[in-house]
């Protein structure tokens, strides 16, 4: 059978890892945090002490950029030169520095290979801001899932309280949200934006299991 692929975007804190991990999860198939990448770019740079948004270096420093991904199980782990950074990089820092990144077209470009080549081996559901309009047009399946800023911010919030960090306010996470969400809908290339067929589900109302359901009953329809 050929290799089937899953698109699924939306903004920060609208449920896509959950989802796509369920996916892919009752699927049998890998799951692709693209974010993850965009994040450890942001780390290099910033160990490095280059500003995020200097495309000039940013460019540089992908050049020959060694970002590898693995599974342990179901879950993915990134590695930066050889280092395995998957927790290092879930900071407020980071994702503020992941979303500069993000809009310096030689940052995507790059990111964008090691993406298709993951696609091209595997059976994959990816997410990320612009798999089903640009890394992945022919997706056999594409979803977009949106909600309210406040509601994107207070899972957000309830999220970090989970992990335990304790230096953080709920402005705060909105502001973050805010920040990034204009930053990736308005940069130029590859911004955020739902594929003209793309499904797209609110789920400011719904809770986890119901969206998992109602995505659940399309993936379903591809086996
Ligand atoms: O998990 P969360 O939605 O907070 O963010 P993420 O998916 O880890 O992505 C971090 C940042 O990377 C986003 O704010 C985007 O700017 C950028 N990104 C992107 O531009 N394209 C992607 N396919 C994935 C992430």
């Amino acid at each position: 059978m050929p290799n089937i692929s899953i698109a699924i975007d939306g903004p920060a804190g609208a449920g896509k890892s959950t989802i796509a991990k369920l996916v892919s999860k009752s699927m049998g198939i890998i799951y692709l945090d693209t974010g993850a990448m965009y994040r450890t770019v942001a780390l290099k740079a910033i160990r490095e002490g280059i500003d995020t948004l200097d495309r000039e270096k940013l460019s540089s420093l992908v050049r020959d950029i060694d970002i590898k991904i693995s599974y342990d199980g179901e879950e993915q782990r990134i590695f930066l030169e050889g280092e395995d950074v998957s927790g290092k990089i879930r900071t407020p820092q980071i994702s503020i520095g992941a979303s500069n990144v993000a809009t310096i077209p030689e940052v995507r470009i790059k990111m964008v290979e090691l993406q298709r080549e993951i696609a091209a081996q595997n059976s994959v559901v990816m997410d990320g801001r612009d798999i089903g309009t640009y890394v992945l047009p022919n997706a056999n399946l594409k979803i977009f899932l949106t909600a309210s800023t406040e509601e994107r911010a207070a899972r957000r919030y309830k999220e970090q309280l989970e992990k335990g960090v304790k230096d953080i306010s709920l402005e705060d996470v909105k502001k973050d949200i805010e920040y990034r969400d204009k930053n990736d809908s308005s940069r130029s290339f590859a911004p955020l934006s739902k594929a003209d067929d793309a499904i797209e589900l609110d789920t400011t109302n719904l809770t986890i299991e119901q969206v998992a359901e109602i995505i659940m009953k399309y993936a379903g329809e591809l086996k």
